[in-house]
Order: C-alpha cells, then structure tokens, then sequence
C-alpha cells in the first residue's frame, strides 16, 4: 500500500539546502574516475586523439608489435583543472584486427571488458574492502577507419558486442582525409549499418532539462568525424593544435574542420555523469545479474546488501554440506550392499568347495575299501592254493596235474590285478 507524502512548511533553519555545496565539495575533494577504452586498428590515430581531447601530451610506453594477438596497452593519469582532478585511465588495443582469426579480436575485447566488471564484482562480494576502485570501463570510442564506403564486418561485429556491455561512441577516425560530401554520406551508411544491425550506440540523454537542447545537437553529430595532431601551428598569432598540408590548415579545435570539441562537450562537460551513472547502472548491473545467476543467486537474494548475500551464501553452504550429507550416505548404503553381495557370493563359493571336497573324499574311502577287499580275496586264494599243494604233495598226485592246476590260479590271481 501506497504511503501519502504530505507537504510541510518549515518554522525556522534546518540547513539542508547546504547538501548541494556539501556534495560539490565531496566530489571536488574526492575527484573523478574515468576509464576509457579505445578500439581500432593500429595507426589509426588512437593514441593522437586522446592528447587533443585531453589537449595534454599523455605518455605512453613503447608499444609491442611483435605478436600478432589483441593486447591492451593502459595508462593511468591524474588532471587537474581548477582543484578538480580526473584520475583518468586510458585504454587501447593494440594490433586489433591482426589476429588470424578475427573472432580471437573480438574475444580479447570482451573478455578485457569482463575482467574489468569482474574486479569490481569481486569488490562488492568483500565486505572489509572500502572503498571501491573503479576500473570498470565508462566509455568506448570505437575508431572507424575513414573508408568512405561503409562499416567493415568486424566493425559491426564488435561494435555489437560492446554496445551491450558498455557505453559505445564510434568515431571516424583521420576525418581530414574526406570531403565534407563524403564525410556526411558516410556517416549516413554508418549510422544505417548500425541501425540494420541492430547497434545501440551511446546518446546522450534527452530526457534530463539542463542538458537536452545541448545533447540534441550533440547526438546529431553521432557518429563524430575527428581529427587529432601533436602538432601545433600559428593561427592568427595564437598556436593551435592543427594538422598542416600543403593546401592548407586543419584545427583540431575548430568545429568547422571537425567534430573533436563536440565529442569533449559530449562525453566530459555535458554527459560525464551520466556516462558514469549508466555504466553503474545499466551495464555493471547486467553483468552483476548474469554473474549472481551463475552463481546459482538471485538478484532478490542480495537485495539487503551484503549481510544478506553472505547470509544467503551461508545458507547455500549448509544446503550443499546437506545434500553431501546425503550423497556420502547412499554411497556408504551403496558400498555396504555390495560388500554384503560379495561376502554371500564368497560364502556360496565356500560350501560349494566343501561339498566337492567331501565327494572326493568319499569316492576315496570308497576306492580303498574296493583295494582291501582285492587284497584280502587275494591273500584268501593264496592261502587256498598253499593248502591245496601241500595236499597234493602229500597224495603224490604227478608233476603234470600240480603244474595245470598252479598255471590256473596265477592266471586268475593276474586278470584280478
Ligand atoms: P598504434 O599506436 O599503432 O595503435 O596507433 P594509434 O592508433 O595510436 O595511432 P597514432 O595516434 O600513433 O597515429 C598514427 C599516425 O596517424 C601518426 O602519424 C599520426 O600523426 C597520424 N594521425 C593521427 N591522427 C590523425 C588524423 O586525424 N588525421 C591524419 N591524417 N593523420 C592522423
Ligand atoms: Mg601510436
């Protein structure tokens, strides 16, 4: 149930119209972070355009060209303009584009842009880290190379999938090299080719008062053609960043020669928080989403902040020691019907040896006794025959009855063996 908010009037100071002047001065003393991550091929100007957007020369270690893969090349920064400081942590690819297989590219790209993610996710879960370190990416100029015909394949497919996990500003890159009749075609094929592909690049809001006469001129300069140079040249006795050519003089500065002090105004003076905001809000948020669901959490699991989420955490942790519990016990259940199965098996085998054992036994008792039987038949025939020579012997009875009769007996005493 709605509860009704009721207006009141004030009988004297309470001072909080001093919040605003308290959080300027927070923010003044605190600074800003911003992480901007350029993507482009190599020689395309990156390096050249973050000097003049930030008018500064900002110092960069020898880049690696020996490996053929996408790597990033960061640098961090501090500026200070009028007691506010912007730590400023700059980005780019290196040998973007080079990889055999294109998709590699692309891979390295969204995995550089997860790790950032990552890091600060990693923050949230741990209670006693504070304050948190912004290393998550703000925004991403994407460099277009001047073509003049339309968006490469592997631009689309990138721009894709950055559009999804962060702010995306395209630029055209080295815009001195077109005319401004192909220049203004070319950012109609660009912006078509977007659309076709269904890009959602990064505008400025339109929707906030301050701000929406100034990003609705702003975004219509989308995608911005820039120009950057190191250089600097005499123009009317002042010395301006310029590009100079044997026709004539290009200013970065000049919103005639190209779009870069629109791109400032865009993404430092007008849209700064906003950039900061959405990527809090939108696109960290995405990624906190997907990664708690990975988790096996929800988003409502942590709503009550990390109490909660350790909570949870815990209550998970004793979930899962449960059904361990449980899984180790039907394992042992498992184990000991078995071991019950293999004993009984054991035991039948046992009696089955016992009982053959007992049969040969038998058949052995039984085989001796058949032997002393023979024996004692024999012996008793033995003694028959004896008695019977002696009788002959004593009747004179002739040599050639005695020699039969003998001859009769050992045959059959013989056939019984
Ligand atoms: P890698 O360091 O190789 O990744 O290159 P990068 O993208 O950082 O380009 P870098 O800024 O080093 O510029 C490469 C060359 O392009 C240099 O000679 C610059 O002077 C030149 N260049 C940079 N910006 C522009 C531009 O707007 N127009 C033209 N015509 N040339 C430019
Ligand atoms: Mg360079």
């Amino acid at each position: 149930m709605e509860t009704e908010i009721r207006h009141l009037e004030l009988n004297g100071y309470v001072g909080f119209d001093s919040l605003p002047y308290n959080y300027v001065t927070r923010a003044k003393r605190k600074g800003f972070v911003l992480n901007v991550l350029c993507v482009g091929e190599s020689g395309i100007g990156k390096k050249t355009l973050m000097d003049s957007l930030f008018k500064t020369t900002l110092e960069t270690d020898e880049d690696v060209y020996y490996s053929n893969h996408t790597v990033f090349k960061s640098n961090a920064y501090v500026i200070k303009e009028q007691n506010i400081s912007i730590s400023l942590n700059l980005c780019r690819t290196v040998n973007y584009g080079d990889d055999m297989n294109r998709k590699d590219s692309l891979k390295a790209i969204t995995d550089h842009v997860d790790r950032k993610f990552e890091l600060y996710f990693q923050q949230e879960l741990n209670i006693r880290q504070k304050p948190f370190d912004d290393f998550r990416i703000h925004v991403c100029l994407y460099f277009v190379c001047p073509t003049g015909v339309s968006l490469k394949p592997l631009d689309v497919m990138c721009m894709k999938m950055l559009a999804g996990k962060l702010n995306l500003v395209p630029v055209i890159a080295k815009a001195d090299t077109m005319s401004m009749h192909e220049l203004g075609k070319f950012k109609e094929n660009i912006l078509k080719e977007l659309k076709r592909n269904n890009v959602q690049i990064y505008y400025g809001p339109l929707d906030e008062p301050p701000v929406e006469k100034l990003n609705a001129e702003l975004n219509s300069r989308a995608p911005f053609a820039v120009v950057g140079s190191t250089d600097f040249v005499i123009v009317d006795g002042e010395q301006r960043r310029a590009r100079k050519y044997p026709w004539g003089i290009i200013e970065v500065e000049n919103e005639e020669h190209c779009d870069l002090p629109k791109l400032r105004e865009m993404l430092i003076q007008v849209n700064l928080e906003d950039l900061i905001e959405k990527t809090h809000h939108v696109h960290y948020e995405m990624y906190r989403k997907t990664r708690l669901e990975r988790m096996g959490l929800t988003d409502s699991d942590v709503s009550d902040g990390l109490i909660a989420l350790y909570k949870m955490l815990n209550d998970k942790c004793n979930k899962q020691t449960a059904k361990l519990a449980v899984e180790e016990s039907e394992i042992v259940r498992k184990m000991e019907a078995r071991m019950r199965f293999i004993l009984k098996e054991l035991d039948k085998e046992e009696r089955d040896m016992r009982d053959k054992f007992r049969e040969m036994e038998e058949d052995y008792l039984q085989q001796k006794r058949a032997i002393k039987e023979a024996e004692d038949r024999l012996n008793e025939e033995i003694v028959e025959f004896r008695r019977m020579v002696g009788g002959m012997k004593k009747a004179g009875s002739s040599h050639n009855l005695l020699s039969s009769s003998s001859h009769n007996l050992l045959f059959s005493i013989g056939k019984r063996k």
